[in-house]
């Protein structure tokens, strides 16, 4: 008893301390934060591109969240960012925990800033039509496990199989913007970029780390663990993407974990540890899940918007 009341005191003075030294600050923010001056040009013409490239994941990611959490998207929670697009294929509510929904309600959000950013940076492309439904997905897993699941996967039954199906969606994001930064030039697009990456690693991060923490359990009713879902979806994303390996389960051989002396692989990374870079075209083929960049299917059943996908499909 007495040791515990001393705990608390201490604890409590603590909290008194740091508290004063918050109170402390009221000085002006300008005075120590002045507003940093980048030298050179805001924002070209490929930054604007390979910016609005990134738009197709993130509305996939803000239609793929919100449905997750609310049973709604973007037409609902911001109509202007929607820019009359048409509803997501197959989108629903997933059966979710307390804890799984708290985070993908926040992930959600996440994406309407994202998408809001985009706009005041580089302005929106046509919401593409994505297809979310429990299908795509089951198509997916089938074709990682190399044999249909039965019962087919639904990502939206319960929050494993929606936090294993989240597996498949901020790392192309991550990916992608790792991959675009080396083609930037205008401080504006650098400054974007770094923040929406941040938060896309961050959130690849909590999904892999939540995975990995139920790595060994099965998943119901399949006779396969958490992990080997992983394995199979990123050596299947490997194979669509044609690039060689740049996408890891949360188990690797132990020539690709970390300065190749584990197994264990919590994130995905290269032999530096540095995050993997993927172009625009290695990730159509991957969304797409055709495996080429100029044939349309997956998430994005008539093609991803803007001047870079396009390319690849009008004539
Ligand atoms: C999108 O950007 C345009 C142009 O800057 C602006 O008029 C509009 O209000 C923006 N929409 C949202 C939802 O921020
Ligand atoms: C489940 O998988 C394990 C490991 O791959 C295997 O040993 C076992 O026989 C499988 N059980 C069934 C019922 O298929
Ligand atoms: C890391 O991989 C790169 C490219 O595959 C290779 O050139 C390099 O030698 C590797 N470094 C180490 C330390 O294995
Ligand atoms: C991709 O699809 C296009 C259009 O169907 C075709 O012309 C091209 O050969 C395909 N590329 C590969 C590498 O299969």
């Amino acid at each position: 008893m007495a040791i515990h009341f001393q705990t608390h005191m201490i604890l409590f003075m603590i909290f008194l301390m740091s508290c004063k030294l918050c109170i402390g600050t009221t000085y002006q923010p300008s005075e120590l934060c002045p507003p940093m001056y980048p030298v050179g040009v805001p924002l070209t013409k490929m930054d604007i591109d390979l910016l609005q490239f990134a738009e197709n994941l993130e509305y996939l990611e803000a239609e793929y969240f919100l449905y997750g959490a609310f049973g709604a998207g973007l037409e609902e929670f911001a109509p202007q960012l929607n820019n009359g697009g048409p509803p997501p294929i197959g989108a629903r509510k997933a059966n979710l925990d307390f804890l799984t929904q708290r985070i993908i309600e926040e992930f959600a959000f996440q994406e309407v800033g994202h998408l809001r950013a985009l706009n005041y940076t580089v302005g929106l492309i046509p919401k593409p039509l994505l297809d979310i439904s429990p299908e795509t997905f089951a198509t997916i897993m089938n074709e990682a496990f190399e044999y249909e699941l039965d019962p087919p996967f639904d990502p939206y039954a319960n929050s494993i199989n929606y936090m294993l199906a989240s597996y498949i969606i901020p790392y192309e994001g991550l990916v992608g913007y790792v991959g675009a930064n080396q083609f930037l030039q205008g401080y504006k697009a650098k400054r974007l970029l770094a923040g929406l990456l941040g938060v896309e690693a961050g959130q690849d991060a909590v999904i892999r780390t939540y995975l990995y923490e139920r790595a060994e359990e099965l998943v119901y009713p399949y006779n396969h663990t958490v992990a080997e879902f992983t394995i199979r979806i990123s050596e299947l994303r490997n194979v669509l993407a044609r690039c060689g390996i740049k996408d890891e389960g949360l188990f690797v051989p132990r020539e690709l974990g970390a300065e190749m002396r584990i197994t264990s692989n919590v994130l995905s990374a290269n032999n530096e540890s540095i995050s993997y870079a993927r172009t625009p075209e290695e990730i159509l083929r991957t969304v797409y899940n055709s495996g080429n960049e100029s044939i349309p299917g997956g998430f994005y059943p008539e093609g991803a918007n803007g001047r870079i996908a396009r390319q690849y499909l009008d004539y």
